[in-house]
C-alpha cells in the first residue's frame, strides 16, 4: 500500500528571516528564506523594520515555495506556524498569514514552537541518511537560544541546561561588534579565524551551574583585552584580527562541548546532535563530530540550509503533530516567550 502523501506548508517569521517551506511527509520539496538587509545598518535587528520586511515579504515568498515544490495550494493537507518564541511584532505577520490561509483552505492549522523546530531540523528525511534514535541530545545554539536538549521522542523534549545570560550566538555578534564587524557578525568571525591562530589569546571559561552557560563575561574580557591593548598599539585589532577571531571561536566552542559532554556522561543517550544557526559555525561541526566520534554516538549536524531560521524545521515539526492530530485554534495568541518544557 503506498502512503499517504502529506503536504504541509509551514512559516516562519519569529526575528529576521521570512521564510515558507512545503514538505511531503518528512521529506521536504521547497524551502525558501527571505532575509532582510535592513538591519544591517544598525548592528543587530530592529523588531518594527523586522515585521514591516515581514509583511512585505510573506506573500511572495510563500508563493515562491509552493511554485518552487510544484504543488497547488488545494494539495495541501495543513498549515504550520510558527508561534513562539520571538519577536511580537513578527511573530504577528506569520501567525495571522497562516490563520488566514488555513481558514480559507478550511485544512488544519498547527502551531510550532521555534526551539523545538530546531531540535527537529536533524529529522528531517535526507538520501541515504539514518534519523537519530531516541533518547537524543542535542545542543541547539543560535542568536536567540542556547540549550541541551534532552529529546526523548519527537513531542517529547525536556531543556536540561541553558544560558543564564547571552545566547552563543549573541556571544558571536558581540564580539564581531567589538572588533568593528557588521551585523549578524557570527559568520564573518568564523570566516576570520580560519586563517587565525586559536592559541594567540585566551579567555576564561565562565562559571555557570550543571549543564548551564553563561557568556556575557566573555565579551566583557574580549573587551578589556582590546582596550588594554590599543594603549600599546592603537591598530591591534586590525593587527590581530584573525588571531581574536580564532582564539574566541575556539573558547565558545570548547565551552559549549565542555558542558555538552558532561550532560551526555549523565544522559546516556543513544544519537546526538546539533542545531541552531550557530551550528553552520565550522570550528563547531568539526569538533561535535570528533565528540561523536569518541563517545561512538551517531552525530546529526543540519545541513547548513537547516542550521540558521528557516521553515523547513517548521514543517518537520509540523508533519510530526499533524500525525499526533496536535491542531491549533486560530484564536491562539502568538508567544514571545516559548518555553519547550
Ligand atoms: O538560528 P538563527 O538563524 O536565529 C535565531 O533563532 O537566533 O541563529 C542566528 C545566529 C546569529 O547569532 C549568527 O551570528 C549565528 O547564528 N551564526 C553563526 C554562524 N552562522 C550563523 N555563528 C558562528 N558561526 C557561524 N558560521
Ligand atoms: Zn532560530
Amino acid at each position: 500500500m503506498s502512503q499517504e502523501q502529506i503536504y504541509i506548508l509551514a512559516i516562519e517569521s519569529s526575528c529576521d528571516d521570512t521564510a515558507a517551506a512545503v514538505s511531503c511527509n518528512d521529506k521536504i520539496l521547497a524551502n525558501i528564506v527571505a532575509g532582510q538587509d535592513v538591519h544591517k545598518a544598525f548592528g543587530g535587528v530592529v523588531p518594527e523594520l523586522a515585521s514591516r520586511a515581514h509583511q512585505q515579504n510573506i506573500v511572495p515568498v510563500v508563493d515562491t515555495a509552493l511554485k518552487a515544490a510544484n504543488i497547488t495550494k488545494e494539495q495541501l493537507k495543513a498549515i504550520a506556524y510558527t508561534r513562539g518564541p520571538g519577536l511580537m511584532g513578527s511573530l504577528l505577520v506569520g501567525s495571522s498569514f497562516a490563520k488566514g490561509f488555513s481558514l480559507g483552505l478550511n485544512i488544519p492549522l498547527i502551531e510550532v514552537n521555534h526551539t523545538q523546530a530546531h531540535v527537529l531540523a536533524n529529522f528531517i528525511a535526507l538520501e541515504e541518511k539514518e534519523k537519530p534514535t531516541f533518547p537524543h541530545l542535542c545542543l541547539t545554539v543560535s542568536g536567540g537560544h542556547t540549550q541541551i536538549v534532552l529529546v526523548k521522542n519527537f513531542m517529547d523534549m525536556k531543556v536540561v541546561g541553558s544560558t543564564n545570560d547571552d545566547a552563543a550566538g549573541e556571544a558571536f555578534d558581540k564580539a564581531a561588534k567589538i572588533l568593528g564587524l557588521p551585523y549578524p557578525g557570527g559568520p564573518l568571525v568564523d570566516k576570520k579565524a580560519e586563517k587565525g591562530d586559536a592559541s594567540k589569546f585566551s579567555f576564561p571559561f565562565p562559571n555557570a551551574p550543571d549543564f548551564d552557560y553563561s557568556f556575557s563575561g566573555l565579551k566583557t574580557s574580549l573587551l578589556y583585552l582590546i582596550k588594554a591593548q590599543q594603549k600599546v598599539s592603537p591598530d591591534f585589532i586590525a593587527e590581530n584580527m584573525e588571531d581574536l577571531c580564532a582564539s574566541f571561536q575556539q573558547t565558545i566552542v570548547q565551552y559549549l562541548l565542555l558542558k555538552f559532554e558532561k550532560a551526555m556522561n549523565v544522559y546516556q543517550v543513544k544519537s546526538i546532535g546539533l542545531a541552531g544557526g550557530v551550528s553552520a559555525n565550522s570550528e563547531l561541526r568539526k569538533q561535535f563530530s570528533l565528540l561523536g566520534e569518541k563517545k561512538s554516538l551517531p552525530t546529526f549536524i543540519p545541513a547548513f540550509e537547516y542550521c540558521t531560521d528557516n521553515a523547513a524545521m517548521i514543517a518537520i515539526t509540523g508533519y510530526y503533530k499533524y500525525l499526533a492530530k496536535e491542531w491549533a485554534n486560530s484564536s491562539d495568541p502568538v508567544l514571545a516567550r516559548y518555553k519547550i518544557i
